[in-house]
């Protein structure tokens, strides 16, 4: 549908995943609401100077208020924490010298954003057939609520493989092998998912910096 095309660009997450939105099922949030976010918070400057890059955020520990930063985006539009961009790029690099092509699918969201995914999400479960409950309950366990989400912060990104050169399981094995060298870690394991609170995600990688990410690899522990 129109409506769907239109908010590709936003919804390629959820469409991603395999699901079709319907028309008039999703809140659309327009490209202009997306870009005016984003550059709302462009040119902010974080706060916290030797830590940022543990920062932890989750259901229990949401964003810190008034929580800054200085994004850049990538070629196809993404952004992400300005911080993070080359060893990002590096990685994305390194692994298609290796013949592992993948791209960010999602970087930043701003809150709206991640509400917009949020209550896409419930709402395609809905449509399935789910009660309200049980659409809020599945849907917690893959989306973050606002100001909960990794996202927000601008230092996570989704990976995701460019069909049909890769396929999904070519780049989450290297991903989970090699994405410590440069700083990411495998955030959502599928043994932490009593941790983490959320379902094994393979394409869900968190910049800690390198120094944090070989022994988060090495020890088999999670943020
Ligand atoms: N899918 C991850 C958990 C998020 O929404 O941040
Ligand atoms: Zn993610």
């Amino acid at each position: 549908s129109a409506g769907v095309a239109d908010a590709g660009l936003f919804l390629h997450g959820v469409a991603h995943a395999g699901q079709q939105i319907r028309n008039g099922d999703a809140l659309i949030l327009t490209q202009q609401d997306h870009i005016a976010a984003v550059e709302d918070a462009r040119f902010r400057h974080c706060p916290m100077k030797n830590s940022w890059n543990l920062l932890l955020v989750n259901r229990s520990n949401p964003l810190p208020e008034n929580y800054e930063y200085n994004l850049r985006s990538l070629k196809n539009g993404e952004c992400i924490d300005v911080r993070i961009y080359s060893e990002l790029v590096e990685m994305i690099e390194t692994a298609e010298k290796q013949n592992v092509f993948m791209f960010v699918n999602w970087g930043f969201r701003s809150a709206k954003l991640q509400q917009l995914l949020f209550d896409s999400e419930v709402l395609i479960r809905k449509n399935r057939g789910l009660s309200d409950e049980e659409a809020l309950a599945e849907t917690k366990k893959y989306v973050a609520a606002v100001g909960a989400s990794e996202h927000e912060t601008g230092l996570a990104v989704d990976l995701d493989p460019i069909k049909p050169k890769s396929i999904g399981a070519d780049i989450y094995k290297w991903l989970a092998d090699n994405s410590y060298k440069f700083g990411f870690i495998l955030r959502y394991p599928e043994n932490k998912t009593e941790i983490t609170g959320f379902s094994y995600e393979p394409w869900h990688f968190r910049y800690v910096g390198k120094e944090a990410a070989k022994q988060i690899f090495d020890k088999g522990i999670c943020l």
